[in-house]
């Protein structure tokens, strides 16, 4: 790489929300930004100045391993993956189909495996990089009627504990950024578990779930976590773990967590989503 020349950044999940915003800030800050969507068509040739959005499906080996090489074969290189690509099911794990729980899993945690697959050879040769996955506070606190989400978002979390440690001999810096609530389109997009509709805990779920949406719908646009990215990919060492979220969430999942007894800790989790 030339010395003066942009970074490279690829961000799964750019056309709403959180990756939309990461995406438009880095692009705006003079970064090469690669923005992903399922609903692309294939690139022209030349791309278009500004924000070049191209097509992928993280639940598809296929379709990231295209975006990458696409990346690679116009740039030569990568210097910022950002896992963000993500959706949430709502329901009680007793009403949650294996069906509903492996496509869960199949985005939120598969995808962002897939995509490590994909760019990890090149980073680790190239000697450097930054791999940043979007987790959640729902990856530290499991919330009631989210279980499956919060499965996805844990199983993120041990997953990059573990590549931290696996790339830092290569030069390639690993982090998570864990969002608390953000106004974004997860809210239309989440899917509610089939059976839960009709079954016993529908009263439970439904008062949840409203809360859930309260709070998302009622949060700050994304732009603080486009900020905070910003920051982590200019830190030479950066920290795992960067809760970004209102100061309330943060102290519960940052320090009440850790100082509260278990059992005091969910029942303040239980009562703060009405489950008595
Ligand atoms: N909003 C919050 O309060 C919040 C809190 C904590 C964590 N998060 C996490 O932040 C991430 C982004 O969510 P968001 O809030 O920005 O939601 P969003 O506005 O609904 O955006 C989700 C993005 O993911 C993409 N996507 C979904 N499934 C995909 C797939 N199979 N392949 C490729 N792309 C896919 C969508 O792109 P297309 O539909 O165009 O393909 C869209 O760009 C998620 O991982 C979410 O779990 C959000």
């Amino acid at each position: 790489m030339q010395p003066d020349s942009p970074r490279v950044v690829l961000i799964t999940g750019a056309s709403s929300g959180i990756g939309k915003a990461c995406a438009e800030h880095l692009q705006r800050r003079g970064y090469r930004v690669y923005g992903t969507s399922r609903r692309v068509p294939p690139l022209p040739a030349e791309p278009a100045p500004g924000l070049r959005m191209i097509a992928m499906d993280v639940t598809s080996e296929t379709s990231v391993r295209q975006a990458v090489e696409l990346v690679l074969a116009r740039e030569g290189r990568l210097d910022v993956v950002v896992n963000n690509a993500g959706w949430g099911i709502a329901g009680s794990v007793e009403d949650t189909s294996i069906a509903e729980a492996q496509e869960q899993l199949d985005t939120n945690f598969f995808g962002v495996l897939r995509v490590c697959q994909a760019v990890l050879p090149t980073l680790r040769r190239q000697g450097s990089g930054y791999l940043i996955n979007i987790s959640s506070m729902g990856g530290l606190v499991a919330i009631p009627f989210q279980g499956l989400y919060s499965a996805s978002k844990f199983a993120v979390e041990g997953m990059t504990e573990s590549l931290r440690m696996e790339l830092r001999p290569y030069g390639v810096q690993v982090a998570m950024i864990e969002p608390g609530d953000f106004r974004t389109g997860f809210t239309a997009e989440r899917r509610m578990a089939v059976a839960a509709a009709e079954g016993p805990y529908k009263q439970a779920l439904c008062t949840a779930v409203t809360v859930m949406e309260k709070d998302e719908q009622g949060g700050a646009t994304p732009e603080a976590i486009a900020w905070r990215l910003e920051k982590i990919i200019n830190t030479r060492q950066p920290k795992l773990r960067h809760l970004v979220g209102p100061l309330a969430q943060r102290f519960a999942v940052g320090v009440l967590k850790k100082l509260l007894p278990q059992r005091w800790f969910e029942r303040m989790i239980a009562g703060y989503y009405r489950i008595v």
